[in-house]
């Protein structure tokens, strides 16, 4: 053998027993439609789901109304489980809308009709399960929000049989200690609870003011930016009188009691506060707890990695994810609550005070 024939030969089989070692090249299948791989066949069949209701469901309108109301579903579907007693529900398995004439009707879901009328005709449409459904476009409404981390979707939720109970879903003018309480018998952390409110980032209220609608919780709903935890630390000084609301530090803008409540919890306040101008483990927190909350109820064993139906979420610019003080607001205005760690200093926005729009 050629001296260099040997050399190839030997640089083959070296860099075959590298490949060996790795993992193995994965073909994605070519799904039915002739257009569209998946990494599992079974994905397939998302696909014309993902199709009509990016079009026609969110109807291409970004991070807002629609895409809100489908994210808030998700969780109140999820969170009617109980680690320690069968009779609070299956977890995410669709009992909001199957059972949706009891469910929709308890004061926590108040405004869950607005995701019912809007999900319901495709939920029709479409031969997926109702629980696969609600979080399927829980998944996609995240993808249309700036600054979201690409969300899992796992595929093959089985559908409740019985409704979840009332009380299992978190009011706004419960105390931290009762949320907290609520969600570790779902079987979510403190740590969860704050990554999941990262949520309030791109969210607002229709229902807590009863003169106002699309109240926005943070001055940047259609961006999942770290200033709704900014903005949840600052000196209340615009009041708040409904009930579940807190006073917030801006015109035009809507404090829950319960963010509140949590922002300064000491079992949550540091992690609160460690999100701020933090928008990559802010970001990273949401996805994995996120994920968590997807399958609360269901046998992860048996559903199907679909994640990669799901499109890109658009990336947020880097002055985008650079946190501010409102206008007119600076560090004196912060209210922390996590001791022997100082607020970040941040920039303060340019302007006089302004008033938020509703979203
Ligand atoms: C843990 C305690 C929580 C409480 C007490 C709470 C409470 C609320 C309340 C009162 C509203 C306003 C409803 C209205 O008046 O229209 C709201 C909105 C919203 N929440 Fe939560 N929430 C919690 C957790 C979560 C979680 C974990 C998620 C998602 C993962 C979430 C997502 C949303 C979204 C997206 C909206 C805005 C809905 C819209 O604009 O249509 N929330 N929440």
């Amino acid at each position: 053998m050629a001296l260099t024939s040997i050399f190839v030969s030997f640089a083959l089989s070296a860099a075959l027993s590298g490949v060996s070692q790795a993992n193995p090249i994965r073909r994605r299948a070519a799904c039915p439609d002739g257009v569209n791989y998946a990494n599992n066949a079974a994905c397939c069949a998302l696909f014309p789901v993902l199709e009509d209701i990016q079009t026609n469901m969110f109807a291409d309108s970004g991070c807002a109304d629609a895409a809100h109301a489908a994210l808030r579903v998700s969780f109140h579907d999820a969170i009617g489980f109980s680690t320690s007693d069968p009779s609070q529900g299956t977890g995410a398995d669709g009992s909001i809308f199957i059972f949706g004439e009891q469910e929709i009707g308890y004061d926590a879901n108040l405004g869950i009709a607005d995701a019912f009328n809007l999900e319901a005709p495709f939920i029709a449409k479409h031969n997926i399960s109702v629980a696969d459904f609600i979080q399927f476009a829980a998944a996609v409404s995240l993808t249309k929000c700036p600054g979201v981390l690409p969300p899992t979707f796992m595929f093959g939720r089985v559908d409740a049989t019985a409704p979840a109970p009332d009380n299992t879903v978190p009011e706004p003018f419960q105390s931290s200690t009762d949320i907290l309480a609520r969600m570790a018998d779902a079987g979510l952390t403190a740590a969860d609870t704050v990554a999941l409110l990262a949520s309030h980032s791109i969210a607002g209220a229709d229902d807590i003011d009863p003169n106002a609608t699309g109240v926005p919780f943070d001055s940047t709903p259609s961006l999942f930016d770290t200033q709704f935890f900014v903005e949840t630390l600052l000196n209340g000084t615009v009041p708040g009188p409904n009930q579940g609301q807190a006073s917030s530090p801006i015109q035009g803008e809507l404090r829950l009691q319960s963010d509140f409540e949590l922002a300064h919890d000491p079992a949550t306040a540091c992690l609160w506060q460690a999100n701020v101008n933090n928008q990559q483990a802010m970001a990273q927190a949401f996805q994995q707890a996120f994920a968590k909350m997807q399958i609360i109820g269901q046998d992860a064993s048996t559903l199907v990695d679909c994640s990669d139906v799901l499109p890109a979420p658009p990336a947020l610019s880097a002055s985008q994810a650079q946190a501010f003080f409102p206008p007119g607001l600076n560090i004196s205005d912060v209210q922390g609550s996590c001791d022997g760690t100082p607020f970040p200093n941040l920039p303060t926005a340019p302007g006089a005070a302004v008033s938020v729009n509703s979203m």
